[in-house]
């Protein structure tokens, strides 16, 4: 079998080493064109060691950049349209993955895509350079995934809606009033996956969940209405899709993103995989599911909200939302004053214009702009 390349962006996240962990496995199928980090050096070099990918960039490099590393935002597009890259795993966090999705679908690439702001800021102007280029976009997302793995060769007319589970965070059980201050470590506190830091706190607004139901809008073509959200706290079961008959399908396993980046590795195929720990449905039980608490997390709201309005919204809320949160991580606000701070940031920029790349970006930096001055 000849090993198909695949560009890990990102390599140093959650994500990313977890994908390296997969492809260590599946060495006989897969092996590492590319790597790149946006400044963690040190891990990227033991990367370099163990995986002797052709291509390393580092985006913010310093003086201890090794020879032969490439550096700069520029990296990004050239690691993932390398000729010996068939699949981009984009494990970067926030808008910053952009670029490198388009660029590597206008290449006709399959682009294993965790970076879901991609498709927040741009659905639709990835969906163009798909076509144009011949690229495929491949979820990691475990909802996504599932969803992907229920339709299976269905056509889209067969699906009624879908409904992606949401474990409902650290802050499922807690009052509005405990919640406008809940502390940078309450919030990073998941009771069930391990991920990066800005993701582990979209999950703890809900923002996260808002984020996907924009991408699954892009990425299976359904309207918003056909997209809905349960609380499922044990996040075993990762989405449901029903068809037109009334019948439901879901998939299941533990939290454990190995899977979804396997499967978007191999996607249709299944590739035999020892390595994921069996699963077992009395161990798994029970399953539970719960309306979402829309008023407590209005972000969740803000963002499906956006996503209807469409243009820049999206990408006003995405940007907003990233400012925030590395305000609330750098200990600058409170964690009410995240979804404040998306709300103001629509209200005043929602209606920008949002139709090109260059709209988008400036969108998302009056965005930021805008947080930075709020407080
Ligand atoms: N973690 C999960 O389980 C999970 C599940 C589903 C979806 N996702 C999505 O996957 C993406 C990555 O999440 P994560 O949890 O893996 O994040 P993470 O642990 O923070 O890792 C982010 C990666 O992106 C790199 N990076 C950060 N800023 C960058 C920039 N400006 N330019 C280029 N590279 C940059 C980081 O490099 P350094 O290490 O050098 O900073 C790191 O390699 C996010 O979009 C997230 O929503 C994650």
């Amino acid at each position: 079998m000849t090993r198909q390349g695949v560009a890990v962006l990102g390599s140093t996240g959650s994500i990313g080493t977890t994908a390296l962990r997969v492809i260590s496995r599946q060495r006989h199928r897969f092996r590492v064109a590319a790597l790149t980090a946006n400044s963690n050096a040190a891990l990227l070099r033991q990367q370099e060691t163990e995986f002797a990918p052709a291509y390393v960039g580092i985006v913010n490099s310093d003086e201890q950049r090794p020879g032969g590393w490439h550096s700069g935002a520029e990296c990004l597009i050239e690691a993932a349209t390398r000729d010996d890259a068939d699949i981009v795993l984009n494990a970067i966090v926030g808008a910053a993955g952009l670029d490198a999705t388009l660029a590597a679908v206008r290449a006709g690439k399959r682009v294993a895509l965790a970076n879901k702001e991609t498709l927040v800021v741009a659905g639709a102007l990835v969906e163009r350079a798909c076509r144009e280029g011949g690229g495929e976009i491949v979820p990691v997302d475990s909802e996504h995934s599932a969803i992907l793995q229920c339709i299976g060769t269905r056509p889209r007319s067969d699906v009624r809606r879908i409904i992606l589970t949401a474990s409902g965070g650290p802050f499922r059980e807690w009052s509005e009033q405990r919640l406008a201050d809940a502390t940078v470590a309450d919030a990073l506190r998941h009771p069930t996956w391990t991920m990066g830091r800005k993701i582990t706190i979209d999950s703890a607004t809900l923002a996260n969940k808002a984020l996907e139901v924009i991408e699954a809008h892009f990425l299976f073509g359904l309207p918003y209405d056909r997209i809905e959200v349960v609380v499922h706290p044990q996040s075993i079961i990762h989405s449901f899709v029903e068809f037109v008959d009334g019948s439901v399908v879901a998939q299941m396993g533990l939290p454990n993103m190995e899977l979804p980046v396997l499967y978007a590795l191999t996607h249709p195929d299944r590739a035999p995989d020892d390595g994921v720990e069996p699963f077992d449905p009395v161990k798994a039980s029970p399953m539970t599911f719960e309306p979402v608490g829309y008023a407590r997390f209005p972000a969740l709201r803000l963002g499906i909200d956006a996503g209807k309005r469409g243009g820049a919204a999206p990408a006003v809320y995405n940007a907003a939302n990233e400012q925030a949160v590395a305000l609330f991580l750098g200990g600058l606000i409170r964690f009410g004053d995240i979804p404040r701070a998306i709300a103001s940031s629509l209200d005043k920029l929602g209606d920008m214009a949002g139709e090109t790349r260059e709209e988008l970006l400036a969108a998302d930096s009056c965005a930021r702009r805008l947080v930075m001055e709020l407080f």
